[in-house]
């Protein structure tokens, strides 16, 4: 079977000007001397263009599902591309909660990405509520069946599971839980799509430099999405040497 892409992603969110920008070019000097990871930074759109040239791959954080048209304050697919991304971030629980996304226009959003050429990191994962009521698999199910639209490859789509309850809290569910829950999902995909087993899924939510190896140590955990701890080069380069030592 082909190895899985293995891959260090950050989400800079609503944080990041171009005072900031030392620190990706620091991250970028640290991704070129690391073999078998891929390192993605998912920057304000604001930056995007001024963020090129570096050894990091470069990611939108949302787009909208359609190519072009009169939507003011909106950013197509295509627009991030042409900005140097090659990566968007869709259906983040902070966009599905602040904007009231939901699968379907996440699936959407994911077929305008394909269609610009960029991966798609899609997003999944459970509330607090859900966690304690024991519900985590049928939200999971539910979200990447309506999530992921057919033709997802391991090419075009990474999945990323983000317990809503681990992002930014510095909780995070044990070692056990994660990979339990990454074999679930694991088999989920395998189920829905033809190359589903191929895919790459993410562990997100409270990836820190100290806990970054025993995740990426789980057998089903194939990265990292980090949002705080991607800031810095000297919180992300660890996290980012912690996958290549995986
Ligand atoms: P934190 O790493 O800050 O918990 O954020 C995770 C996240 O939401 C990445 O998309």
């Amino acid at each position: 079977m082909t190895q899985r892409r293995k891959i260090a992603a950050g989400n800079w969110k609503m944080f990041g000007t171009s005072g900031d920008l030392p620190e990706l070019v620091a991250i970028g000097q640290a991704a070129a001397g690391l073999s078998g990871i891929e390192t993605v930074l998912g920057l304000p759109a604001t930056l995007l263009t001024r963020a090129t040239g570096n050894r990091v791959s470069l990611g939108g954080q949302d787009c909208h599902a359609a190519a072009q048209g009169a939507h003011t304050g909106d950013t197509s697919a295509g627009m991030l591309a042409d900005a140097g991304a090659d990566f968007v971030i869709l259906g983040h629980s902070e966009r599905r909660s602040d904007h009231g996304e939901t699968d379907d226009q996440v699936a959407a959003k994911a077929q305008a990405a394909w269609a610009a050429g960029l991966t798609a990191i899609i997003c999944i994962g459970e509330t607090r509520a859900e966690y304690e009521e024991g519900r985590t698999l049928d939200v999971l199910r539910r979200q990447i069946a309506g999530s992921l639209p057919e033709g997802a490859t391991a090419q075009n789509t990474v999945l990323a599971y983000e317990p809503v309850w681990a992002i930014g809290t510095g909780l995070t569910p044990t070692a056990d839980e994660i990979q339990a829950v990454h074999a679930e999902v694991r088999a989920m995909l395998d189920a829905q799509l033809p190359e589903g087993a191929t895919l790459s899924v993410l562990y997100g939510g409270s990836v820190k430099p100290g806990n970054a190896a025993e995740i990426f140590g789980l057998a089903d955990v194939d990265g990292g999405l980090v949002g705080g701890a991607s800031l810095k080069a000297a919180d992300f380069v660890p996290i980012m040497e912690a996958l290549a030592q995986a």
